[in-house]
């Protein structure tokens, strides 16, 4: 069989969310389809510094040693999010962060974790969702928003760039292709990047459906983002064959939905093919059917199927659809 990132070898990297159990029970397929490993939640603040102080990588480490022996890329994700954080984070003697206090933590954090992935990570999230939602405030309201002021995201990647020069700094969030939040993210990278270059590249999450975004969105998405001269990666793709809020149970997919997922994936490959002048990389957030965070979200429990191999890791419509062009 063909092997996906070897096809895409002049296009992108291909890579694939990894968990501490994927990393096992999937290895093969990462193996043979993937050369580039995102951790799902093993390198979120609460895995690696569950106690003030106290830095803990073990949780990371089966994936880091996979990727170092198979020479799989192994980008970071995520210094700072609003998610995802040890419960004693934000808060100080029991009451909210100071300014100062809070401007600490988040340096301290950033600078070991930087450290210790230095030569493991070639880049990483410095920020992970930080837009509001449409009926929110363009900077979403998180702790250390509200703890630091507006700055903290100016800080958090000056704190990154100067610790370390060579690696890449992202951006990353989700309904990247609404053209609300869509300008809302442009903006804040323009004024990020107005004095020097802070941000060097965009994440667009795509955690999609086979109905939403339609193409000509995603199209004119990736040319906006383009137009701030950073790099674009697709960070955690999966294809829901559900509306969001739509909570109808199958125990099987129908076929008809699996071949909309399939045509889903063959025109949105399509798109990034044509502007791998700008995109580097597209990340699956996952690699079978059979784990999925989908299958628990945004309903409890009801099972979905939005990636390329199927709950027996063998290869669907959507694989065929992507590896032969
Ligand atoms: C967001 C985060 C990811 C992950 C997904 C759900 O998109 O960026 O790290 O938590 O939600 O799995």
């Amino acid at each position: 069989m063909k092997r996906l990132f070897e096809v895409y070898k002049d296009y992108f990297t291909i890579g694939a969310a990894v968990s501490g159990r994927t990393i096992e029970t999937h290895k093969d397929l990462i193996l043979e389809h993937f050369n580039s490993l995102t951790a799902e939640n093993e390198m979120k603040p609460f895995s690696l510094q569950p106690k003030e102080n106290v830095f803990d990588f073990s949780k990371a480490e089966k994936m880091v040693k996979v990727s170092k022996e198979n020479n799989k890329l192994l980008r970071g994700h995520t210094l700072m999010w609003h998610n995802g954080n040890p419960d004693w984070i934000f808060s100080e003697n029991g009451e909210p962060l100071s300014r100062d206090t809070a401007i600490n933590r988040m340096k301290k954090h950033i600078n070991n974790v930087l450290d210790y992935y230095d030569g493991i990570a070639y880049g990483w999230d410095v920020v992970n969702e930080v837009i509001g939602d449409n009926d929110q405030p363009p900077l979403r309201q998180t702790p250390w928003l509200k703890a630091i002021g507006e700055d903290y995201l100016e800080i958090a990647y000056k704190t990154a760039r100067e610790h370390k020069s060579g690696i890449k700094l992202y951006c990353n969030d989700y309904n990247e292709c609404d053209p609300i939040k869509r300008g809302r993210i442009c903006d804040l990278i323009k004024s990020l990047n107005s004095k020097e270059k802070l941000v060097d590249g965009f994440g667009m999450q795509g955690h999609y459906n086979i109905y939403h975004p339609n193409m000509d969105m995603v199209r004119e998405s990736i040319e906006a983002y383009a137009a701030l001269d950073i790099e674009i990666q697709v960070t955690e793709l999966d294809v829901s064959i559900f509306r969001f809020e739509d909570d109808t149970k199958y125990e099987t997919p129908p076929q008809e939905l699996l071949d909309k997922q399939a045509d889903y994936y063959g025109e949105l490959f399509k798109i990034y093919r044509e502007y791998k002048k700008y995109i580097t990389s597209v990340i699956l957030w996952g690699v079978a059917d059979d784990a999925t965070w989908l299958s628990n979200f945004p309903f409890r429990g009801r099972k979905n199927w939005p990636l390329l191999f199927d709950d027996n890791h063998q290869p669907k419509s959507a694989f065929s659809k992507i590896i032969n062009f």
